[in-house]
């Protein structure tokens, strides 16, 4: 029996729109096949919100979020607001949203797929087989911290605070996930330096009793950041703050090959957000040639998330399709690359089992019929 789900649409910045409407055709390869209805709203937020509004989260675009089942964002951020010291920039739509919606657990799945390992610049045996996910907390630390200045502009300061409460419900969270993977949680922080790491350190020893059989270590930051490239299969579940968090994600990127293959998911009590780790690279923008996996496998993220775990396979599978007939953007295959809307055709016609668009498929010469 098909499910009906409201889905906010927030396609933002610079490629944003572009990655986006490939992951709303698999949304819809998806409604057709299971006979779900899917309730699409779209909303602005970011760089086009502040150019139509003056606010980089309107209004009516929190309502349309808080009234979804889930919300799907592209990428924000322009060149336009580019410079940091601007008042308003298009960062404070996204980081507004994360808080109304108690988005406080961010969780950014790294693999290196067999087929682009070559394509990384780390050695290949490295990375072979690397599968690991980063719990990035996504409401508190410094991101959200008091911070100012004094008056005559001779200081600033930026605080790093938490309290037990959040640290305990992403622990909770990531342990969950070390249970259903190979049990073992890794705690990145700089405890050698930082009070807040330390409190870290002590809160999740607590909540490590309800997981006994969940292996639990610890690294500092800048080592972990050095195993992540010198041995990165070592890791399974990695938990760590926002802004530790922000900056291992990206580094991870390298290991897939592609900063545009990564997805994630933002949970939080009652609301979740699933976005691409990547930026809204506008160099690229209106030039059809981003690479819209990672957006795809947003949408799969939410699937699972809303136990629509077949459909959210589909979608899996049909990206590994993709990589084994080396169907790729030019990020990742420049010589015989596909567009950002072409590979969107392609994944919506693996899903559908259309076998007549699937056969057309031919490398750098495919058609849509
Ligand atoms: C991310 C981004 C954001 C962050 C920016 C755009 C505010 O880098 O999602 O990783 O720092 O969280
Ligand atoms: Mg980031």
């Amino acid at each position: 029996m098909g499910v009906t789900k409201k889905i906010a649409v927030l396609a933002g910045d610079g490629i944003g729109p572009e990655v986006m409407a490939q992951g709303v055709k698999v949304l819809k390869a998806i409604e057709d096949k299971y006979g779900h209805t899917f309730h699409l709203k779209e909303a602005m937020i970011g760089g086009c919100a502040i150019d139509k509004t003056s606010n980089p989260l309107p209004e009516a675009t929190l309502e349309v979020a808080l009234d979804a089942d889930a919300v799907l964002l592209g990428a924000i951020g322009s060149p336009k607001y580019a410079d940091p010291t601007l008042k308003v920039r298009p960062e404070q739509g996204l980081l507004g949203l994360r808080k109304a919606l108690g988005l406080y657990a961010n969780i950014r799945p790294v693999k290196a797929y067999d087929k682009l390992v070559g394509l990384s610049p780390i050695k290949n045996e490295r990375i072979q087989g690397a599968d690991f996910v980063i719990f990035r907390e996504l409401t508190g630390g410094i991101y959200f911290g008091e911070n100012s200045r004094n008056e005559d502009n001779t200081m600033a300061f930026d605080t790093m605070t938490y309290h037990d409460y959040e640290i305990q419900r992403i622990a909770h969270a990531a342990f969950k996930t070390a249970m259903n993977r190979r049990k073992e949680l890794c705690l990145v922080d700089k405890a050698n330096v930082l009070e807040s790491s330390r409190f870290w350190r002590e809160t999740v020893d607590k909540v490590a009793k309800d997981y006994p059989e969940v292996q639990l270590s610890y690294l500092y930051v800048d080592n972990a950041a050095m195993q992540l490239i010198l041995n990165p299969t070592g890791f399974d579940v990695m938990l760590t703050a926002n802004l530790f968090g922000d900056i291992l994600s990206d580094e991870a990127s390298v290991i897939g090959g592609s900063l545009g293959l990564l997805p994630s998911a933002s949970i939080g009590d009652k609301r979740c957000l699933f976005e691409p780790v990547h930026g809204s690279f506008p160099e690229g923008a209106g030039k059809d040639i981003a690479n819209p996996t990672a957006m795809i496998l947003s949408v799969a993220m939410m699937f699972d998330h809303l136990e629509l775990h077949q459909e959210a396979k589909d979608i899996y599978d049909a990206i590994d399709t993709c990589m084994d007939k080396s169907i790729m953007t030019p990020d990742l295959n420049p010589e015989v690359s596909y567009s950002c809307s072409q590979f969107g055709d392609i994944v919506q016609a693996i899903i559908s089992g259309d076998e007549i668009k699937i056969k057309s498929v031919q490398a750098g010469s495919y058609s849509i019929i």
